[in-house]
């Protein structure tokens, strides 16, 4: 079979491969720690189920414009306004069957063969492949946790070329929960004002922030970002609604319409059921936020505090998502870490790393090779405080067996 250059250019998503790992584990009755996946463990709250079932009772149930409803796209400019204090109109809006097909579709309107992407790693896993498969090609800028994961004024700088479309933003951040501030927004607005690129804000982790962190986007600096910003969001992690793919994405009409352009000829609308379920989500009650946001912070607390204290371990406070992003180049210098790498031997020291807390701890963590930075590793908090005391007490017996 011969393939496409552009699909042997891209990888498995290694979250969904560790995720899918852990559960083979536990169907073959092996008590796996599940640490991967990226999704709430809290239900869909029930105002919004009862909405897609009036949805399908109601025989809501056929095709629909194929950007959305237009209820769901007025729903979604009053979450801007009340939310964000942005104004769009409806044409400025559209919706995508998740945020994962809302960058893609970007990517496949805005990439010409060659044409650059800067994004700042650690990333969330999709972007890269999303833009290769668009014949674009990433650039990373480094970040690490001493610089909070953010990159600076002067990195963007040296890294927009002749060929920079866009640059990505995902505040707060899959995987490292770091957040900008709107004057660190400020301060890159400056440097992305005197470009033609677009500011890309994937502000999907937005209302998950803690010890009142207050989020921005950069179109809230000046007229002219807003002018020039895709904002892309979604309904899965905020209403905990990962399974009912919708996404969607805010900016420039003409983007917007070749957008829809795209999506008419390859999926059509996203679900109508889930569409209506949206506008429940984004316009009904608003309180049930506040429950799963206390959970949290309680996990973010003590799985920060627990890493700490794990010899070779090095954890930085996310302002937001429900991820943390250890820092493990310690333990790549302890004693038995050469035992680790004899048994798992492995291109990238992340993945000889998780593949032994996998056989050893049975916790399933996913390596930080995947999301640009072999000196880390991702652990999703979306579990029980049950799991999360027992894993970590798994992970630190291993890590001790190596000092
Ligand atoms: C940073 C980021 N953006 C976008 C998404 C897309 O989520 P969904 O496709 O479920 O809307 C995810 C999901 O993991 C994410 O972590």
């Amino acid at each position: 079979m011969i393939f496409s250059e552009r699909i042997l250019k891209v990888k498995p998503s290694p979250t969904l491969a560790v995720t899918a790992m852990a559960a083979q584990l536990k169907a073959k009755g092996i008590d796996v720690i599940g640490f991967g996946a990226g999704e709430p463990d809290f239900d869909t709250p029930e105002h919004i189920k009862d909405a897609a079932i009036s949805a399908i009772k109601s025989g809501k149930t056929k095709y629909t414009p194929v950007g959305g409803v237009p209820e769901l796209k007025k729903a979604i400019t009053m979450k801007f306004k009340r939310d964000n204090s942005l104004e769009y109109s409806p044409d400025e809006v559209t919706v995508n069957c998740g945020g994962k097909h809302s960058f893609y579709n970007l990517m496949q309107i805005m990439l010409n063969d060659g044409d650059e992407v800067i994004i700042p790693a650690p990333y969330w896993v999709s972007y890269p492949d999303m833009a290769l498969l668009a014949g674009g090609v990433p650039v990373f800028i480094n970040t690490d946790d001493a610089s909070g994961f953010k990159i600076t004024p002067e990195q963007l700088k040296n890294a927009i070329t002749p060929r920079t479309r866009a640059v990505v933003i995902n505040s707060p951040s899959n995987p490292t929960g770091s957040a900008y501030t709107l004057d660190e927004l400020k301060a890159l607005a400056e440097v992305i004002e005197k470009t033609g690129i677009i500011p890309i804000s994937d502000d999907i982790y937005e209302t998950i922030i803690y010890d009142g962190f207050k989020f921005f986007n950069i179109a809230n600096v000046s007229d002219e970002m807003k002018r020039r910003t895709i904002v892309l969001n979604g309904v899965s992690k905020t209403y905990a609604m990962t399974g009912w793919r919708i996404g969607y994405m805010a900016g420039n009409a003409e983007i917007i319409k070749k957008i829809e352009t795209v999506q008419g000829q390859s999926t059509s609308n996203p679900a109508t059921i889930s569409q209506y379920a949206a506008i429940e989500a984004i316009s009904g009650d608003q309180t049930v936020l506040a429950h799963m946001l206390i959970a949290f912070d309680r996990r973010r607390n003590f799985i920060v505090k627990e890493l700490n204290s794990i010899p070779g371990f090095s954890c930085r406070m996310p302002e937001g998502a429900f991820y943390v992003f250890p820092n493990v180049d310690g333990v790549y210098k302890l004693p038995g870490w050469k035992k680790v790498i004899e048994k798992y031997p492995d291109k990238y020291k992340s993945s000889s790393l998780c593949a032994y807390l996998m056989e050893e701890a049975r916790t399933a963590v996913v390596p930080g090779i995947g999301f640009g930075d072999d000196n880390y590793f991702r652990i999703s908090f979306a579990t029980s405080d049950e799991n999360i005391k027992e894993g970590m007490n798994r992970i630190r017996a291993a890590v001790e067996k190596l000092v």
